[in-house]
């Protein structure tokens, strides 16, 4: 399967942002702490979204999504193994750990494998474990993790860590005693999940900060919640329609979650109008070559990174990105340079010099947000692109073609043989 761009067309028009994959998968993974229902709003329909309701049945859990609404009924989770094979596909799989070991005082969980952006270990996750008190081994692919209760501790997470703070918060929601998680991430995914953990009756203070505390509580409760936008997606439509040409609204975001990214767009010549309920980019002059540090938030997202470069490729001089959460996010360049891009990765940075035009070629999406900086390339190329491994961008962007259709994209989705409409 691959999409199929016809570029070169600027992308004007309003586009509305669906419901944030990472908080979604955090969320959804948190539900399942309690033995009740719950009720999730604006959760987007992605591949890594039905991955973990996949894995959540396995375990016993019913689940249903419908137009955004999800219901999940936990009441019947009973297993404390997770399926290796769903597991394996996606990292977020090892927030059921968290939740397997809060929820039944065990947890048997596959090791989740790297990707094409680095080695992406959890030995972070299994030291937090430990701390609060379990036994966790690891063999035969799998974290084995067992206590009778855990019991609340003070953990320094050794590196800025979404997962680990995620993780963790969940696991000592109900544990006895307090635990404060000094060094957490501040990225709006911890806080979206705390607040919903305390809706459940969990008592979370201070996320959003580096120091956060949770008073365990032996039970918790199902609860109804909307997810926040995807701050990600959002990202990846502004610079899609900035590296056009055009002008597009992005409605239903959250301007705070972009600050970095806004800045560095306006200090690239771009101009960003904000609003209650969205942002506005549109191209009033060439693109200026600018310099970006990814760190983490409120830093400029490395989420973000791949689609920045495929917009710099078009801007007028030299700019560098240097990459600081992930040592191998780089595989995009290979693909952008297909398409004429003067761009190589060296060290942790990769360096770009502006060209007039990229043109259409034949390039794969290697990973979700590296799919973004192809898919962003393509609509500003001259002539046709094929994107083949379209299920890594599926993986995190729902109705891809539908949203850029509406903002004037040529695309379409189709087998190497024949090309077929999707919705
Ligand atoms: C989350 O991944 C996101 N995924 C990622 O988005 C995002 O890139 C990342 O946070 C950073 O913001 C989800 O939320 C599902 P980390 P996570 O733990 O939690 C190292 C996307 O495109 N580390 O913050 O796995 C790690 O290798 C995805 O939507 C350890 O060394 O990231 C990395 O270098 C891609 N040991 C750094 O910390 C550990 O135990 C930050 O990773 C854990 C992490």
């Amino acid at each position: 399967m691959e999409l199929i761009i016809n570029g070169g067309r600027r992308l004007r028009g309003a586009v509305r942002v669906a419901g944030g994959k990472n908080s979604s998968l955090a969320i959804i993974a948190a539900s399942a702490l309690a033995p009740d229902v719950s009720t999730l709003e604006n959760v987007p329909h992605c591949r890594d979204v039905e991955t973990l309701l996949g894995i959540l049945e396995a375990l016993g859990a019913s689940t249903s999504l419908e137009a955004g609404r999800l219901t999940i009924d936990a009441r019947g989770l009973n297993g404390h193994v997770a399926p290796y094979d769903l597991c394996r596909s996606m990292r977020a799989s090892f927030y059921t750990a968290g939740v397997l070991l809060g929820r039944m005082g065990r947890a048997q969980v596959p090791l989740p494998g790297g990707c094409s952006i680095g080695a992406r270990p959890v030995d972070f996750h299994l030291r937090g474990f430990a701390a609060l008190g379990a036994r966790v081994v690891t063999e035969h692919g799998y974290m084995k993790a067992s206590a009778r209760r855990l019991k609340g501790n003070t953990f320094y997470v050794p590196r800025s860590s979404v997962g680990t703070t995620i993780n963790l918060m969940m696991a000592a929601s109900t544990a006895r005693g307090a635990t404060v998680l000094q060094n957490a991430a501040r990225e709006p995914e911890v806080v979206d999940t705390a607040v919903f953990l305390n809706l459940m009756g969990a008592r979370i203070k201070g996320a959003g900060t580096d120091a956060i505390t949770i008073e365990g509580i032996k039970e918790l409760h199902g609860n109804s919640y909307t997810i926040i936008p995807d701050r990600l997606e959002a990202g990846t439509y502004l610079m899609a329609g900035a590296a056009s040409g055009g002008d597009v609204l992005v409605e239903g975001m959250i301007p705070e979650h972009l600050i970095a990214l806004l800045a560095k767009m306006e200090e690239a010549g771009i101009e960003v109008i904000r609003n209650t309920d969205g942002v506005r980019a549109r191209s009033v002059a060439d693109l200026r070559a600018v310099d970006v540090d990814t760190a983490p938030y409120p830093g400029f997202a490395t989420d973000l990174h791949p689609q920045m470069a495929a917009l710099l490729t078009l801007a007028r001089g030299a700019s560098t990105i240097r990459e600081t959460v992930f040592e191998a996010r780089f595989a995009y360049t290979d693909e952008l340079r297909r398409m004429g891009a003067n761009i190589k990765a060296e060290g942790d940075s990769v360096h770009i010099t502006g060209v007039e035009r990229l043109t259409g070629a034949p390039v794969e999406a290697p990973d979700i947000r590296g799919g973004a900086a192809v898919l962003i390339a393509a609509l500003a190329a001259e002539g046709t692109t094929e994107i083949s491994r379209v299920e890594n961008l599926d993986r995190g962007y729902e109705g891809l073609e539908r949203k850029l259709r509406l903002l004037g994209a040529q695309i379409s989705r189709g087998g190497s043989l024949e090309s077929r409409e999707v919705g």
